[in-house]
């Protein structure tokens, strides 16, 4: 595997050697000496054109972590704020000595555009791009997933409600994707603005109201955050109502089973949709979540950078 730029890139196999071997790298990370020398002598590029704390932070441990050298840049304090393009950006990296970009870019397409025009040799990894995927958030919580019902091996049987902004959410086609390739069952919920139509051909079953969705006992409810930098119009009229009919909180919290996963891919909006009482209850995996994804990003950047054929 060169590159990671969608979940179709990946077979069943490799989806589960890559969480096997992010399982492994879970229990490097709870060493006192968090270092591995796999990566020595490779160079990291992290390039944002949209902010983040939790992937752009791990993708940094984690590359730290395996002893490569590790640049970060960003859109804004970079020449692609006088104008450069992604083409010019990404040579210029790779002619500094970059082996891997880990691209996040609100154009869907781009970080399989700059794996597959041959502009560079280095490997592409999607740090999330536009509404189209996150393919590291939907391993790291298939991980999560796995972890939280001691599964070793694949998801048959587990089933997953992801509720809110699915229209504008690369986090749900990436988890869509990957959670049915391991053969979980997916479900969704939120405003009927909210839910592209069609959706259900990607593997999902679209759900009416949050209280229908919650009464089939979901085992992983999987929190969304309404992504308002990405909506050009009115989606619904307004927050308060929003909430009422598609927050985790109260009743609906009431409903999710004891045994459950309450997930959320952060940043969370408490209050909006997601009350604190969910997001410190003793079944979230919100912090969790963010733990893994130095696992996770470890075992891709390995895979993407050693050479490794799966
Ligand atoms: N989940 C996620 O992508 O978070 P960041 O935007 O903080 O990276």
């Amino acid at each position: 595997m060169k590159h990671l730029t969608s979940i179709r890139e990946l077979d069943l196999n490799s989806a589960l050697s890559l969480l096997d071997n992010a399982q492994q790298l879970s229990q490097v990370n709870e060493r006192e000496v968090k270092k591995l020398p796999a990566l020595r002598g490779k160079t990291v590029v992290n390039l944002f054109f949209e902010n983040s704390t939790r992937t752009r932070v791990s993708f940094e441990v984690a590359a730290k972590r395996l002893s490569a050298d590790v640049i970060n840049v960003t859109a804004d304090s970079s020449s692609v704020s006088k104008g450069e393009s992604l083409k010019d950006t990404a040579q210029t990296l790779e002619a500094i000595g970059a082996d891997a970009i880990v691209i996040r870019h609100p154009l869907s397409g781009a970080p399989k555009l700059l794996a597959e025009q041959g502009w560079i040799s280095a490997s592409v990894i999607n740090a999330g791009d536009g509404s189209h995927e996150h393919p590291t958030q939907a391993l790291l919580d298939a991980l999560t997933i796995r972890q939280g019902f001691g599964l070793a091996s694949d998801l048959r049987g587990v089933k997953v409600l992801i509720v809110g902004d699915i229209r504008h959410s690369r986090v749900a086609r990436s988890n869509i994707l990957l959670l049915n390739l391991l053969g979980a069952e997916v479900s969704l919920a939120g405003p009927q603005s909210l839910i592209p139509e069609g959706i259900e051909q990607m593997g999902a079953k679209v759900m009416d109201s949050f209280e229908g969705a919650l009464a089939q006992k979901p085992d992983v409810v999987m929190m969304l955050r309404v992504q308002k930098e990405r909506m050009q119009g009115e989606f619904f009229s307004s927050a308060t109502e929003y909430s009422r009919a598609w927050s985790l909180e109260g009743k609906r919290l009431e409903m999710v089973s004891e045994k459950a996963l309450i997930m959320h891919p952060g940043p969370m909006n408490r209050g909006f949709e997601i009350s604190s009482q969910a997001a410190d209850d003793p079944r979230s995996q919100v912090l969790k979540q963010v733990a893994n994804g130095v696992a996770v990003r470890m075992a891709v950047l390995y895979r993407c950078l050693s050479g490794e054929t799966q």
